[in-house]
């Protein structure tokens, strides 16, 4: 079969003839027909954090659309190295299958499965979200953050604030439900002041994509006065800002902001269950993410090249 092969830690993969998958105990045979290019694809293929052991030459692609055997169209996750998910053909476990329903087409569902649940299953398991609550999106012009916005008004959030460096994106977003955007580009005076105008009544839950700087200026422009009584719920999802943070402990006791990583998982019943919630949103148009196509045969050229605030789907 073909496949994009990893040849070399840190390049881009290329397209090869790769060995067929074979399903073992407890697994499926996926005829692959989309995979994402998530910031997770790329870091299985780079940092020693995300690879898991993974020696080259391997299969990029950690999870993706596909038909089984019997034809039942599935999200799966190709965990069994060196098969990844963007080859003709994978292999996922039993277990790891989300149903895609008719409704949902292969690239808008590849697309949604990362970033989608990268907000629902913190707001629903982590942070249990409350009907009327606030939520701030910090990095909300990515393509996780802009689901993220959508993601916490279908479930309830009265107020959601969406901040982000790209004014474009940002604007764009008054369309897609946010109530209000900080755009935090600017020196950390400008950013204070944008998070002033559009606090209201403060947050409830953060969720912070960001960390670096942006964490850091966030946690230095919320006032005191504006903090909720329970305390903010802040979501450390990604860091596209910056691995590293300084937090200072006096802001942190002032703010009363309670960091809770997003690393944990529910249990997979609960996952599933989500998972069916985010296909009726998408199928009932209330979760917009914009995509770009590209074929497998062009891997090569379009693994480092997203476009801003688009997701790249590869078909195969
Ligand atoms: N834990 C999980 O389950 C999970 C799932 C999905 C994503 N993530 C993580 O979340 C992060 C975002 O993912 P994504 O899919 O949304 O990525 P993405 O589409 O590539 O977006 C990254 C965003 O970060 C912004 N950014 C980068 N540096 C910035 C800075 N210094 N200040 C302000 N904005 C900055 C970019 O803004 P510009 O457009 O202005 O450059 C862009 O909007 C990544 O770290 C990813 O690994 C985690």
């Amino acid at each position: 079969m073909y496949a994009a092969v990893v040849h070399t830690i840190g390049e881009a993969p290329r397209y090869a003839e790769f060995e067929e998958p074979t399903a073992g105990d407890g697994e499926v045979l996926i005829d692959v027909r989309a995979s994402a290019l998530t910031n997770l694809t790329r870091m299985v293929t780079r940092d020693p954090d995300y690879s898991e052991g993974r020696t080259p030459p391997f299969v990029a692609g950690v999870e993706g659309v596909g038909t089984l055997p019997d034809g039942r169209r599935v999200v799966f996750g190709a965990r069994r190295a060196p098969f990844g998910s963007l080859a003709q053909r994978s292999v996922s476990p039993g277990i790891l299958l989300f149903d895609v329903p008719d409704e949902v087409d292969d690239i808008t569902a590849a697309a949604l499965v990362n970033p989608a649940l990268s907000s629902w299953l913190p707001l629903a398991s982590h942070v249990h979200l409350e009907q009327g609550e606030s939520v701030l999106v910090l990095g909300a012009t990515g393509v996780a953050g802009q689901l993220a916005v959508q993601v916490a008004k279908a479930l309830g959030a009265s107020r959601v604030v969406a901040a982000g460096r790209n004014e474009d994106v940002l604007k764009e977003l008054l369309n897609r439900g946010a109530d209000a955007i900080v755009p935090i580009g600017g020196s950390d005076e400008e950013v204070a002041a944008a998070y002033a105008e559009a606090i209201g009544g403060g947050f409830n839950v953060v969720l912070d994509y960001l960390w670096g700087h942006p964490a850091e200026q966030f946690l230095g422009a919320l006032p005191r006065e504006l903090v909720v009584k329970s305390g903010v719920r802040y979501v450390q999802i990604g860091n596209s800002a910056g691995r590293l943070a300084s937090l200072d402990g006096n802001a942190l006791r002032r703010t009363g902001v309670n960091i809770i990583s997003s690393g944990s998982l529910p249990d997979l019943d609960e996952v599933k269950a989500i998972w069916g919630r985010i296909m009726s949103e998408s199928a009932a148009g209330n979760l917009k993410i914009d995509v770009v196509t590209a074929p497998i045969t062009e891997i090569d050229q379009h693994w480092d090249k997203d476009v801003p605030g688009k997701r790249t789907v590869i078909t195969i």
